[in-house]
């Protein structure tokens, strides 16, 4: 019988350095029974550590592919209900904080997301002309009613296939939760403005006539992310005009207008190799988070390209930043003492259908 587990408040007044050393010492006698996963958002204190690092594509996948028991996820916590439900039963998915969250998955739930596509079958025949997407950025039971319902998650790297293989099936797709990466996906296959809809969850028929659900290609959820909304059109003009050799890139959780601006759009996988494989002595603006180019303007001033932040002011992932090396080191040295901390664990009855929905995103990109 082991002892109880190493309470966090042990761990809250340790500085980095102590962490660090901690960090790499517990790495070390977990092996190959442990992956750190770490996302592109994550502070640089926390992204060393990471064994894979990553977009929500490439994550999902090395989660589904990997063969650790443990599989300790540096994100949010819809990532590690991916890691959850895509890895086999006797695997472990953890989050080191449990508050690290995603504001923008929370702005669609079960209860009025259901509620859309009840009052859109008072419309439409929404089974047979509706397909539903959700982000992956969204709560496990978002994806398991996409599983319900025929429907398939996406990603940033993923969106166009994904809204292919949905227009295969259905005529219709109802995107959830970011409008914007399903408004700047859909015109970039040659969807009118027009037919991509907003559906307004605090409106009765979601702010929308009977006439505008069936002209609709696309019914976009009214959900943003704080981080990205903070981008303008305005800041890549005010940039453009001091220095005209600018090029501009975007991720899609940006706004319409400053996504047509850009002249390149990616995930933060994406925006990252772009960058890399840039001639040297370019200058960049990048709309993404601030711990990503950061870390890219580091790393490519050797090559004397010039990396900036696209907003004058500071926009961090608050729920990203969570995760902090004394969480990590917590999570860590309590597996190496059998304890495990911070489970994610999805019920079955969520698990099986939202598995089927990320197993047709895998499948279909
Ligand atoms: P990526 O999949 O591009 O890494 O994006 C995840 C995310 O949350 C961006 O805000
Ligand atoms: Fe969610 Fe935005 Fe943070 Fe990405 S950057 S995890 S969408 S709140």
């Amino acid at each position: 019988m082991t002892a109880s587990p190493f309470p966090i408040q042990d761990y809250a007044l340790l500085d980095d350095v102590e962490c660090e050393q901690r960090i790499i010492a517990a790495k070390r006698k977990l092996g190959k029974q442990c992956i750190v996963l770490g996302h592109h958002y994550q502070r640089d204190e926390v992204f060393k550590h990471a064994d894979i690092t990553g977009d929500s594509l490439k994550l999902s996948r090395e989660a589904a592919e990997s063969e650790a028991k443990y599989i300790v996820f540096c994100g949010v916590h819809f990532m590690a209900e991916v890691a959850d439900i895509l890895s086999r039963p006797e695997q472990i998915a953890i989050l080191p904080d449990m508050a690290a969250g995603c504001s923008m998955a929370d702005m669609a739930n079960q209860v009025n997301v259901q509620k859309c596509w009840d009052a859109l079958a008072t419309v439409i025949d929404v089974e047979n002309s509706v397909t539903p997407v959700t982000y992956i950025n969204s709560a496990a039971d978002l994806k398991a009613f996409c599983g319900r319902h025929e429907g398939i998650v996406c990603t940033s790297s993923n969106a166009e296939k994904i809204l292919n293989w949905s227009f295969a099936q259905k005529e219709k797709v109802l995107f959830f939760p970011d409008q914007h990466l399903g408004r700047n996906t859909g015109y970039r296959m040659g969807i009118p403005l027009e037919q991509m809809v907003t559906w307004d969850f605090s409106q009765p028929m979601g702010g929308l006539t009977e006439q505008q659900i069936r002209d609709a290609k696309i019914i976009l959820w009214k959900g943003y992310c704080s981080v990205h909304q903070a981008f303008k059109p305005e800041h890549i003009d005010a940039f453009l005009e001091k220095y005209p050799e600018t090029k501009v890139i975007a991720h899609p959780e940006a706004c319409f207008e400053v996504c047509q601006k850009a002249d390149y759009i990616g995930s933060t996988e994406t925006i990252l190799k772009i960058i890399r494989e840039a001639e040297p002595n370019t200058r960049w603006l990048v709309a993404t988070e601030l711990n990503l180019v950061n870390r890219l303007h580091e790393e490519c001033q050797a090559e004397g390209k010039q990396v900036h932040f696209m907003a004058p002011t500071l926009s961090m992932c608050s729920t990203m930043f969570r995760t902090d090396t004394q969480h990590l080191a917590w999570v860590l040295e309590n597996l190496v003492e059998g304890h495990v901390v911070n489970q994610i664990s999805v019920p079955d009855e969520i698990a099986v259908p939202a598995r089927k929905s990320l197993e047709n995103m895998l499948r279909a990109s």
